[in-house]
């Protein structure tokens, strides 16, 4: 399938690092219209000013916070509807020393990861929209795998959200309809910034040539792959190993 297919992409998180190299690629490889969800009003108005002036696209922009629900109501049809690539880069890595003793921390990693994206997933894959040509493309992480003292607020928010993915993926077997979890490992992003060392990260640069490599994929992938085996070992390491990490 060739890339040329991707002719608008919508994304939500689009102001992370991931998400602008892939938009970057996409628009480098012939991606004329985007829709793009940030919180960051001057960020992503920059962003989309660069996308209008480098490369003649169309783009829309829409300020959202995924932990707002005063203001939430079913997504309109409008905003979703007829984009080839859907994609989901927003997440919330939190503090989870803090989420053990303050509710507002533990229910922003839930909602930022999880509860606030489902809603928008569900209003993209509408039983219309399956029919038809196009793809989903979701972060997760390989955190979702196994939970860690250090980081399980994350890792199960993560881990619905793969779930719920999963179901996804079955409900669109058959259809021309794509779904494709990827399971990042560390990327160099300002999530990782002072948390992982720079050599052990994959740059964003790199993660959006391998990914549009094959755009219509459909299923789980670990990102790089070289997580697939690290993540085998760590489901088998007994728990007094994983106290450790
Ligand atoms: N970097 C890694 O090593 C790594 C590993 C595994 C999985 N992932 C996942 O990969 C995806 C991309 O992350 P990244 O590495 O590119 O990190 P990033 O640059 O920090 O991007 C995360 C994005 O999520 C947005 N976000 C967070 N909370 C939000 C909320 N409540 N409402 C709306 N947007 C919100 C942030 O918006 P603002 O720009 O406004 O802050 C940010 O743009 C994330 O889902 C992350 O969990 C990353």
């Amino acid at each position: 399938m060739k890339i040329g297919y991707i002719r608008s992409a919508w994304v939500l998180g689009a102001n992370s690092d991931v998400a602008v190299s892939i938009c970057k690629e996409l628009a480098k490889r012939g991606c004329r219209k985007f829709f793009l969800i940030s919180r960051n009003n001057i960020k992503i108005k920059k962003f989309a000013y660069y996308l209008r002036e480098t490369y003649k696209a169309e783009v829309d922009e829409k300020i959202l916070d995924l932990t707002d629900f005063d203001t939430l109501d079913n997504p309109s049809f409008y905003e979703v509807n007829d984009f080839d690539l859907y994609l989901i880069t927003a997440g919330y890595l939190g503090n989870n020393d803090l989420a053990m003793n303050n509710v507002h921390e533990a229910k922003k990693i839930l909602d930022s990861n999880f509860v606030g994206i489902v809603p928008w997933i569900n209003a993209i894959i509408s039983p219309e929209r399956i029919k038809r040509k196009g793809c989903l493309w979701v972060f997760t992480s390989v955190a979702s795998d196994r939970g860690r003292p250090s980081n399980y607020y994350y890792g199960s928010a993560k881990a619905g959200l793969q779930n719920f993915c999963e179901g996804l993926i079955a409900r669109c077997h058959g259809k021309q309809f794509s779904v494709r979890i990827i399971k990042a490992g560390y990327m160099a992003t300002k999530m990782t910034i002072g948390k992982v060392p720079d050599f052990l990260c994959i740059k964003t640069s790199d993660v959006a040539k391998i990914l549009l490599r094959k755009p219509f994929r459909n299923g789980v992938e670990y990102l790089p792959w070289y997580w697939n085996p690290i993540m085998f070992l760590i489901k088998i390491f007994p728990n007094s190993l994983i106290s450790k990490l």
